[in-house]
């Protein structure tokens, strides 16, 4: 069921329960069917002429991804949404959606780092001048905006960096100005922060991370108010980069359980973070939730929760050696790239390289930790064994 009316009666977990799936239609199986294909043939010539079929060909989408679109349109609340290969390929297509040759954009400095590189190579190629912005700035952002300004990006909380931006105050700006603001929403979910309801115009989500929830899928969706709705369907219909049905099946299989895993993920993190506190080895906990993150106040007023991802900043007499020491030889925690998955990982990271527009603060190591679904008495001992190691 996508009926929109219907299910926001109910609390987020039975939404999620119901979302893209009506047995009555299904021969009384509990999963909706998984449609895979390119051809879709049509009755009569004057259909053929007419393209007179919900989905006149394969790139326009299968009743599988439309499912998924419209559950997810359902739990952003907005217009439509489009889905692509990749959480990356969903910040290219919005972007590509509400730019053109010519436009100056405005992207928070503590973005995704292929964020950034999109920016700076392809849309440069194509004419498209960024320029990065403290993510902290809130309503004085309005002093960067140009003639030519046609989108502020914002990430929040910021890759690695963890600022939490003041949405509702960016916004403002835009619309005073008629500036588009597209938000990558990855970390929080439209379970915990609804992007639209705070005046995004387009929200990005990897799905890769907590709708997957597995580390088996990379998937990407990009969701719409009214007004850019249209210009996001166009652009997406114009490359036509779309999943794979059984990406699109497991994303489904993820809703079901997407509620439940983030607020574990969310006390196991809360939890860690406050432990990780506690160390002589850390210098600061980047946890949107604690009082040490830049934006905590924000984050307190805007966010309905917080999930399983936060940085540490480790004390910076921590060298490569000793760095290594640690992670090298950890039981539970791997490291690796992406997160929202059921393992848990972490990543050493410092984004001193990265900024443009801000300094970052710190001279050492941080490490990026995303907690996974182990026993929260086991991760701890790994990460304690970890820091001894240090020594
Ligand atoms: C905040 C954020 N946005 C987007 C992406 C891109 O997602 P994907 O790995 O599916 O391309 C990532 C990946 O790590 C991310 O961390």
């Amino acid at each position: 069921m996508n009926d929109r009316s219907q299910l926001s009666k109910f609390g987020i977990s039975t939404q999620l329960s119901m979302l893209g799936r009506n047995p009555d239609e299904q021969s009384g199986f509990v999963n909706p069917p998984l449609f895979k294909g390119s051809t879709v043939v049509y009755k009569t010539l004057d259909d053929l002429q007419n393209r007179r079929n919900r989905f006149p060909y394969g790139t326009a989408g299968s009743p599988t991804i439309a499912n998924l679109e419209a559950s997810w349109t359902h739990m952003t609340g907005a217009a439509g949404t489009v889905l692509s290969p990749s959480g990356l390929g969903s910040v290219a297509l919005a972007l590509l959606a509400t730019t053109k040759s010519g436009d100056h954009i405005l992207v928070t400095d503590s973005a995704y780092g292929p964020t950034r590189r999109f920016c700076d190579g392809l849309l440069a190629r194509y004419g498209i001048q960024t320029t990065y912005y403290d993510p902290l700035l809130g309503s004085d952002i309005e002093s960067l905006i140009k003639h030519n300004t046609s989108v502020i990006f914002l990430e929040s909380p910021g890759s690695r960096s963890m600022e939490i931006q003041d949405v509702p105050a960016i916004v403002a700006v835009a619309k005073k100005h008629g500036v588009k603001v597209i938000a990558d929403n990855t970390w929080a979910t439209p379970v915990f922060f609804q992007a639209h309801a705070h005046g995004v115009d387009i929200s990005v989500e990897a799905g890769t991370k907590y709708l997957g929830g597995h580390s088996d899928i990379l998937l990407g969706l990009a969701s719409a108010n009214e007004e850019l709705w249209p210009a996001l369907r166009a652009t997406y219909d114009a490359m036509a980069m779309l999943p794979g049905a059984d990406d699109c099946i497991l994303a489904l299989r993820g809703l079901r359980t997407m509620h439940l895993r983030l607020k574990e993920a969310e006390r196991k993190a809360l939890d860690l973070a406050a432990w990780f506190k506690a160390r002589p080895e850390v210098r600061a906990v980047l946890h949107p939730a604690f009082e040490s993150c830049p934006g905590h106040a924000i984050w307190a007023r805007d966010f309905k929760g917080s999930t399983g991802l936060f940085s540490v900043v480790l004390d910076e007499k921590f060298k490569k050696d000793e760095l290594s020491r640690m992670l090298d030889n950890m039981s539970i925690f791997s490291m690796g790239f992406s997160w929202g998955g059921y393992e848990s990982l972490i990543v050493p990271f410092n984004c001193k390289d990265l900024r443009t527009a801000t300094t970052w603060p710190y001279e050492g190591y941080a490490l990026r930790i995303q907690v996974g679904l182990e026993d929260l008495d086991d991760l701890k001992e790994d990460l304690r064994q970890g820091l001894e190691r240090l020594h």
